[in-house]
């Protein structure tokens, strides 16, 4: 048994939860990390869809220890709606578990991602407006409300009064909005999220020490991807956490040494949602058909997801900054019937090559893709084994398998649990 990150390696919504769903079989604990109800993941089983934001998707195994570790942030009320969600599908939450060190989204954070969107106008980033920005924002400026905090209704009270106080002189004196949050009120409301919550409460920090030491199978289930990383991504149009496997170790509180794998999710192409460069964006009909076809819409607020070829740059950079140890390459079988698909090796502004990621926004912005053409292939959803796939998603296999440096160890053929080949 052994402990095994799985991380977005693009722009987020590779196919996470999908890699997840299928190793939770084996699994006997589930451990978010980072981010919040931004994130979307998405399990489909036979003809059930099970869209996940905060809970682990190893939920739908009974007997799973599922943990929201401490480096997620919670909204409360996202969080109940997802729990009453889930028990009504008949799955339990018993066995769910919430960082005490967690931090909590509050209501003047939401309406501070909105109104910051807004005053960007035309540079605005596309976040999801659920308050994940500000909400990291207080925590890096140690003024945030932790999820213990909620046990203690003196010390929240003190925390919420300080901090609509301050709220609420940005909201109208900065960005002139006739807005004002209640303290008191905001107090009721928490008190009463966690008398429902509590339950759920823990040290997670020895739940999933202890586990790991015991051998049980730990996975770590990513949120978002490399590119949205606050440090490494394609700053700013990232998000506030740290999806990378670093992000991993300080968001479920262990040490490097107790990470065994590390397997970066990508799709056979690339996706974003929100704004920011994309060297391999399609704007014709090719991005219009993988986006048909790939059912391309965002899980949390249902945007269109823009489409690209697959990028190896992007790739190998992923690979190098979280030391991935192997790639599940997900909906391969979204590019069949086209009779080329392309794989960009490297960028190109102006006369130079590029083959590392850039650091300069302005500098991504002027890359052009440099592209190798392959052959297409035809349905693979039906698929099996490895040794059945054409040559032509073999040989696709093999030059990405030498563009990333790094294997890969399976094949999404489709979105339902058994759409997958193992590669040995
Ligand atoms: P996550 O955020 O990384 O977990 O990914 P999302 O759930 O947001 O988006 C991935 C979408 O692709 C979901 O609708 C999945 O059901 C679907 N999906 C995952 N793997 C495959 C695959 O191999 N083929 C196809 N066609 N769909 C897939
Ligand atoms: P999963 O886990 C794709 C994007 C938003 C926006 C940027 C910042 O499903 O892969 P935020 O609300 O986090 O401040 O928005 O990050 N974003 C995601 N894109 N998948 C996600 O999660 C995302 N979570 C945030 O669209 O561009
Ligand atoms: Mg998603």
């Amino acid at each position: 048994m052994s402990s095994k990150v799985i991380i977005g390696a693009q722009w987020g919504d590779e196919g996470k939860a999908k890699i997840i769903d299928i190793m939770s079989e084996k699994a006997e604990v589930v451990v978010r990390s980072q981010g919040g109800n931004n994130a979307g993941h998405t399990v489909r089983v036979g003809g059930e869809t099970y869209k996940f934001h905060l809970i682990p998707s190893g939920i739908l195994y009974s007997g799973t220890l599922c943990v929201i570790g401490n480096g997620v942030v919670i909204d409360p009320e996202g969080l109940l709606e997802e729990i009453q969600g889930v028990q009504e599908k008949g799955i339990s939450t018993d066995n769910l578990k919430i960082s005490l060190r967690a931090h909590l989204v509050m209501p003047y954070h939401k309406e501070l991602d909105g109104i910051k969107e807004e005053q960007r106008g035309e540079s605005s980033i596309g976040t999801t407006k659920k308050g994940i920005g500000p909400c990291y924002m207080d925590k890096a400026e140690r003024s945030g409300i932790r999820v213990c905090d909620l046990l203690n209704e003196k010390v929240l009270r003190a925390k919420v009064q300080e901090n609509v106080q301050i709220k609420n002189a940005i909201i109208q004196q900065v960005y002139k909005k006739d807005i004002s949050f209640d303290a008191d009120e905001i107090v009721q409301m928490y008190l009463n999220y966690a008398k429902q919550l509590k339950p759920y409460f823990a040290d997670t920090t020895v739940l999933v020490y202890e586990a790991i030491q015991e051998g049980k199978e730990v996975l770590f289930e990513g949120a978002q991807g490399t590119l949205l990383d606050i440090d490494l991504g394609s700053y700013p149009y990232v998000t506030s956490s740290h999806p990378v496997t670093g992000g991993v170790c300080i968001g479920a509180g262990i040490g490097p040494t107790m990470i065994d794998e590390c397997i970066g999710v990508m799709k056979g192409y690339v996706t974003r949602v929100g704004k920011g460069p994309f060297p391999t964006e399609l704007f014709d009909e090719t991005g219009d058909k993988i986006r048909t076809v790939g059912q391309e819409f965002g899980t949390t607020t249902g945007r269109p997801r823009r489409c690209g070829w697959f990028d190896a740059v992007i790739g190998k950079f992923a690979v190098r900054t979280s030391s991935l140890t192997t790639i599940a390459l997900n909906k391969v079988d979204v590019l069949a019937g086209l009779d080329k698909v392309k794989i960009c090796t490297a960028y190109k502004r102006g006369k130079t090559l590029i083959h590392d990621f850039p650091a300069s926004l302005e500098e991504l912005a002027q890359c052009e893709p440099v592209y190798e053409t392959l052959d297409g292939w035809g349905d693979i959803s039906h698929m099996s084994c490895y040794e059945d796939l054409p040559k032509s998603v073999k040989h696709y296999i093999k030059r990405i398998e030498e563009l990333c440096n790094v294997k890969v160890s399976m094949l999404g053929i489709g979105p339902n649990r058994n759409q997958n080949i193992m590669i040995k």
